[in-house]
């Protein structure tokens, strides 16, 4: 399950690979998708692996797993933009192949329904990527979020408001709420891959490593699901 590369770099390379050969085999893939710093190297290695050899991606599907409650897509700090500018723009997909849930909806728990509903009428997710909080969220699955939980709002605690208002420049602009994929939806997907870098995760791998499934550490839900990889850099898996 536990996978350890000697840098984030052979990381991306290893996980970019994979995705393309994924979409090669199946080109109407789902994939589910994740933000935040640990996705930078993967995307940007992807894109380049794409930019040599692209699969066809006319009939590829996105799911994000999750978006801050009160920012346009234009904030740069919303996870549409992180998106936009780190994959999609570059990789030209239409509109229509891509699915953020809206956290600017006048009707958030209309929007989740809808959210979970989508990823089903798709016919579920081929792939799930995620990267992990430092207090063991996966998306903004908090600690003791039900483990059969579908996409529905969330407020984020005062850690993961703490670890994420470094990307903001004035800290009152960070959001306190959230939509996220439920930790069902989640594990509903074939084939998972989690991806923790930098020793700031240390701590919470060497915890995610000892616990068995237990709400309070949502990460640790993915060992209920037969199809998970965990990679982990060195200085993330310096403490297991
Ligand atoms: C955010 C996102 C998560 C992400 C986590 C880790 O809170 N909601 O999906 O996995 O941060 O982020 P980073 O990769 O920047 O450490």
């Amino acid at each position: 399950m536990f996978f350890v590369f000697s840098s984030p770099a052979a990381i991306a390379d290893h996980l970019s690979q994979h995705l393309v050969e994924l979409i090669r085999n199946k080109p109407d893939c789902r994939l589910g998708l994740a933000t935040g710093s640990t996705m930078e190297p993967v995307y940007a290695r992807l894109l380049q692996r794409m930019q040599k050899d692209a699969p066809d991606l006319s009939r590829l599907t996105t799911f994000n797993l999750d978006e801050y409650i009160g920012l346009p897509a234009s904030h740069p700090q919303s996870y549409n933009y992180y998106m936009h500018h780190h994959l999609f723009d570059r990789l030209g997909l239409d509109d229509s192949q891509i699915h953020l849930p809206d956290g600017m909806s006048s009707d958030p728990d209309h929007e989740c329904r809808n959210y979970s509903a989508a990823i089903a009428s798709a016919g579920g997710l081929d792939f799930q990527l995620l990267g992990v909080g430092t207090n063991g969220h996966i998306g903004f699955n908090e600690p003791d979020t039900p483990f059969d939980s579908l996409t529905h709002v969330i407020e984020l605690s005062e850690n993961t408001r703490l670890d994420n208002s470094r990307f903001f420049d004035n800290t009152d602009e960070m959001p306190t709420h959230a939509i996220t994929m439920g930790i069902k939806d989640i594990l509903d997907a074939r084939e998972i891959v989690l991806v923790a870098t930098g020793e700031h995760k240390a701590d919470v791998m060497n915890l995610l490593y000892r616990t068995p499934a237990d709400p309070k550490m949502p990460a640790s839900a993915l060992k209920l699901h037969p199809n998970v990889r965990i990679y982990l850099d060195a200085a993330a898996a310096s403490r297991l």
